[in-house]
């Protein structure tokens, strides 16, 4: 091998003259160097030993039940799984890349300490049923773990949105200046969109809960197995239907990674409203020493690099999730090698979801609102040009459209006068509209617009409060 390789497999693996003790029956000689180091997947998989253990257990406790391995025999597998999980928490256990992956690590190093019993415990079962056991497992531990973690994020905003539930700020379309809104409003959008990560991860968790185990390899098994038995002790609804189709399934990851990538899309947005927010010439808000970071060239920079790290890992997630979809694309069934490629992706993408939700929910708290120049900024750029357009609809009884114009026509006036539509003078005003009056006065303040917008679901801080005050009750 080249000395410039990223991989240096002369080094690392002197290549097995061995065969492999799991399934080298056939077989005279052990792989190649390079064989075993692309199938080998236990640098990634040994994330799943804890769910490798808990379905051993389960298939173990079901074989003795079912009569198919003797009560001591299960009882032995038990006592020597568990030596073995407090083996693998203590980092003593001795990971074997020539054992490939973490199911054939676990079972190999069972046997090394049980003997025979563990030889029994792959009965009636295959690594691709048990493969797909504990990635479902895993998934759904991670889905577990994801929703709380949006739940929090979401309570971080929404008592965020019940404190600010008045404090208006520039809404933008565009990135324009549009309407004020209140600051709490804008908070509760993010509330309502984690909260259909969240209904995504639940449908998805309730189509991941089918036990695989007991499919085998794909067609079933000759055992009297109990797959009703594996499939409640895991926690499962009930065992998946078709042995095929339980092998080679990975629409659970799919889904978790679908979901992933649309929650990374809804961080991201955040992320980079709060990149805006604390720069210099908006200063909407200010982060502190803990979510912020300096520059070593320029003393007086503090850069929102949390944020833009949330904003940049929809790329790994939305990567994570080709990655997969391309991988499953075409497969002939039933298993094929390909599908350990499943676990990378996703392992990666729960990674980097888990700690932007975490940086969300910590900048969240963090940012300090400077309320004062938000609701400054919110009554310019004539943002509430729209109410003053209404206030015609309502007290001249003019059609919308014609409203609209005179609006159009006024704004152009205040532009030429250098002020605001609340500064214009009420003769200029008359000037394009004989009929306007000095109520209209009472419409133009930031204040009172996002106050007028108390129809359901808008800006009004009663309509902020109500929601925030819902949504807190929830979560
Ligand atoms: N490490 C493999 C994977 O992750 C386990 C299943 C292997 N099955 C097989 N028939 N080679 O997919």
């Amino acid at each position: 091998m080249n000395s410039n390789s990223p991989i240096r497999l002369d080094d690392k693996l002197p290549g097995n003259t061995a065969a492999n003790r799991q399934w080298g029956g056939r077989f005279t000689a052990g792989p190649s160097a390079i064989m075993q180091e692309i199938n080998a997947s236990i640098g990634f998989d040994r994330k799943l030993w804890r769910q490798d253990i808990n379905g051993s257990l389960a298939h173990a406790a079901m074989l003795a039940h079912c009569g198919i391995i003797t009560a001591a025999d299960e009882h032995a597998i038990r006592d020597g799984l568990a030596a073995i999980a407090a083996e693998i928490e203590a980092g003593a256990f001795p990971f074997e890349s020539a054992l490939e992956d973490i199911h054939m690590n676990i079972e190999s190093r069972l046997t090394e300490r049980i003997g025979e019993a563990g030889k029994r415990l792959h009965t009636a079962r295959s690594r691709n049923d048990q493969v797909a056991t504990d990635f479902r497992l895993w998934v759904r531990d991670a889905i577990d773990g994801l929703d709380a973690q949006l739940a929090d994020t979401m309570k971080a905003l929404a008592g965020r949105a019940a404190a600010h539930a008045a404090d208006p700020m520039p809404g933008f379309t565009h990135l324009q200046a549009a309407q004020p809104v209140t600051l709490g409003h804008h908070m509760l959008a993010y509330v309502e969109m984690l909260a259909r990560d969240r209904g995504r991860l639940a449908d998805a968790r309730r189509r991941l809960n089918e036990c695989p185990l007991g499919a085998a390899a794909l067609a079933g098994t000759s055992f009297p197995i109990d797959r009703e038995a594996t499939a409640s002790a895991l926690g499962f609804d009930r065992p998946a239907a078709n042995s095929i189709d339980a092998v080679s399934d990975r629409d659970f990851a799919l889904e978790f990674l679908s979901t992933a990538a649309i929650s990374a899309m809804h961080l991201s947005r955040f992320a980079e409203e709060i990149v805006i927010w604390c720069s210099a010439p908006w200063r909407f808000i200010r982060l502190s020493d803990a979510f912020t970071t300096g520059s070593s060239i320029m003393p007086q920079k503090r850069n929102p690099d949390a944020a833009e790290l949330v904003r940049a890992f929809t790329g790994r997630i939305n990567g994570a999730l080709v990655a997969l979809l391309t991988v499953m694309k075409g497969l002939p069934l039933a298993y094929a090698k390909d599908m350990q490629e499943d676990k990378e992706p996703v392992f990666d993408a729960a990674e980097a979801w888990a700690l932007a939700l975490a940086a969300i929910a910590g900048q969240v708290r963090d940012m300090q609102p400077d309320t004062a120049r938000m609701k400054e900024l919110a009554g310019s750029g004539f943002a509430t040009a729209t109410d003053l357009a209404d206030w015609l609809v309502r007290a001249l009884a003019l059609p919308f459209r014609e409203a609209h114009h005179i609006t159009g026509r006024l704004v152009a006036a205040a532009e030429v006068a250098g002020c605001t539509l609340a500064e214009l003078p009420l003769a200029t005003m008359q000037s394009v509209e004989p009929r306007i009056t000095s109520d209209v006065f009472s419409v133009l303040s930031v204040e009172a617009s996002v106050a007028s917008r108390r129809s359901y679901g808008g800006t009004a801080p009663e309509r902020v409060a109500e929601q925030a005050a819902r949504l807190l009750a929830q979560l």
